[in-house]
């Protein structure tokens, strides 16, 4: 089951899938042959491979391969305070809790022992690739990548960068916030690369948000990014005391969005995460700079922020993924952000409905696995090597077992809707609206990524 295409929900029943272990890849993919495993691996490498060489793997009736979760936004230190402090506005809620909670990383050692849960946790939720962002302590950052690499989790991972307006405890220079962000990049990239050849993680360009960095510190970014090559994450219009904030710092700039652009943030390698206060202008100029978003509905209901109107960016050309953004969301779930998004939508329409009028369509289960896949690829840029099971493509994906112990989903039998659907695929597309609602951390029984399995229960 996967979604190469928005809307478009692609269901190979009886089908069989190819990997090649050495380059973690996807060689081939049929649906209903006759033909044995050595045979088809044959006709995909175009010469005889025996049945000795190939291992195979049989799901059950209850069981789909899809393609790995990606979280397009998230932070790792947050996990530490899980659930906490959601009555407060963003602002309040960073100063509180947030800042006191991060700055706690500059113990190395802490990192050692959080981020390894943190990150089994994650990988027990389906996401085969995340963009974290750390702290601001490049060895604790380092240790997150450690961590990520060893359990074999694809990410990009970012040093946050701080160097204006917080908090004397959790604050650095901008010599520092530099000379450490370009390090880590050297550190991080020079680290890896295992038996095939794959870099799992990559550094990514992290100034926290506008209100945290200084013009200075904004410019060097903006001159790694480029010098690098690198991903670029951030915060964008959030907030309206955020946005207020991040303005009236950079009053020579006509919007928030304006700043990143100027200098060198904000280009398609760059993932902004919110957007959703957003002026006319500003998804122009994030549609000119062929930018993404990274659709964070758990966090904007949680801390009152709004609602993203990701109808219009999809219309707009502008690409979008999920992200949890824990803590400011509560749950690393991706399965969540696709409800989410969902209840996101149709809050929107019914908004717009009671004010005018709205020909908006809701969100549906399939375009919510779209986002959480082949979107969340094309927002990391990976689009051509991630998103759905095509050949060629990086296997990273999982096994949902819709049967598992206390499968919060119910059997084919007790939804009489599946049971006796028209088609087996009228069948499926059901079972899927099910599984973007109903399903859980109970229903993945395997995670894959670039061929390893790298979980499984
Ligand atoms: N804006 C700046 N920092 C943060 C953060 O940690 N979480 C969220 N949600 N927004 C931010
Ligand atoms: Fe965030």
């Amino acid at each position: 089951v996967d979604t190469p295409v928005l809307g478009q929900l692609r269901v190979r029943t009886n089908g069989t899938l190819g990997v090649d272990r050495s380059t973690g890849r996807i060689i081939g993919v049929a649906e209903q042959s006759e033909l044995s495993p050595a045979e088809l691996v044959s006709s995909w490498v175009g010469h005889t491979v025996s049945s000795e060489t190939v291992e195979s793997i049989s799901l059950t009736t209850d069981q789909f391969l899809m393609p790995g979760l990606i979280d397009t936004h998230t932070h790792a230190p947050q996990f530490a305070f899980l659930g906490i402090g959601h009555d407060l506005p963003l602002m309040d809620w960073l100063n509180k809790y947030t800042f006191k909670h991060e700055s706690e990383f500059k113990d190395t050692d802490l990192a050692r022992r959080f981020y390894k849960d943190v990150i089994a946790r994650i990988v027990r939720n389906g996401v085969t690739f995340a963009a974290y962002y750390g702290t601001i302590h490049l060895e604790s950052n380092r240790v997150l990548a450690q961590t990520i690499c060893q359990i074999g989790q694809r990410a990009y991972v970012g040093k946050v960068c701080m160097d204006a307006n917080s908090p004397a405890y959790y604050s650095e220079s901008t010599e520092d916030s530099l000379r450490d962000t370009e390090e880590f990049i050297k550190q991080v990239i020079g680290d890896q690369v295992d038996e095939t050849q794959q870099r799992l993680v990559t550094p990514i360009i992290t100034p926290r948000f506008v209100p945290s960095c200084s013009r200075e510190c904004l410019e060097g970014l903006g001159t790694l990014a480029e010098k690098y090559q690198l991903p670029i994450q951030s915060h964008l219009c959030e907030n309206p005391s955020e946005i207020e904030f991040a303005t009236s710092c950079f009053p020579e700039c006509p919007t928030y969005a304006h700043i990143y652009h100027k200098y060198g943030l904000l280009n398609s390698r760059t993932i902004m995460a919110h957007c959703v206060h957003l002026s006319d202008s500003e998804i122009a100029l994030m549609r000119e700079s062929k930018a993404s978003v990274s659709h964070c509905p758990n966090s904007n209901f949680s801390l009152s922020s709004g609602i993203a109107d990701i109808r219009r960016f999809i219309d707009e050309g502008i690409p979008v993924g999920l992200g949890t953004d824990v803590g400011g969301g509560y749950t690393p779930s991706i399965l969540d952000a696709m409800r989410m998004a969902a209840a996101a939508s149709r809050a929107l329409i019914a908004f717009k409905r009671d004010n005018g009028g709205s020909k908006d369509k809701p969100l549906e289960a399939a375009e919510a696995l779209f986002l959480a896949t082949q979107g969340g690829a094309r927002v990391m840029g990976m689009d051509e090597q991630l998103g759905s099971l095509d050949a060629n493509k990086l296997f990273d994906a999982i096994v949902i077992d819709m049967n598992a112990p206390n499968s919060p989903m119910p059997s084919i039998d007790a939804t009489p809707a599946v049971r006796d659907a028209d088609s087996p695929y009228e069948a499926w597309r059901l079972r899927i609206e099910q599984f973007v609602f109903l399903a859980d951390d109970r229903n993945i029984s395997r995670v894959y990524v670039g061929g390893k399995l790298i979980h499984s229960i």
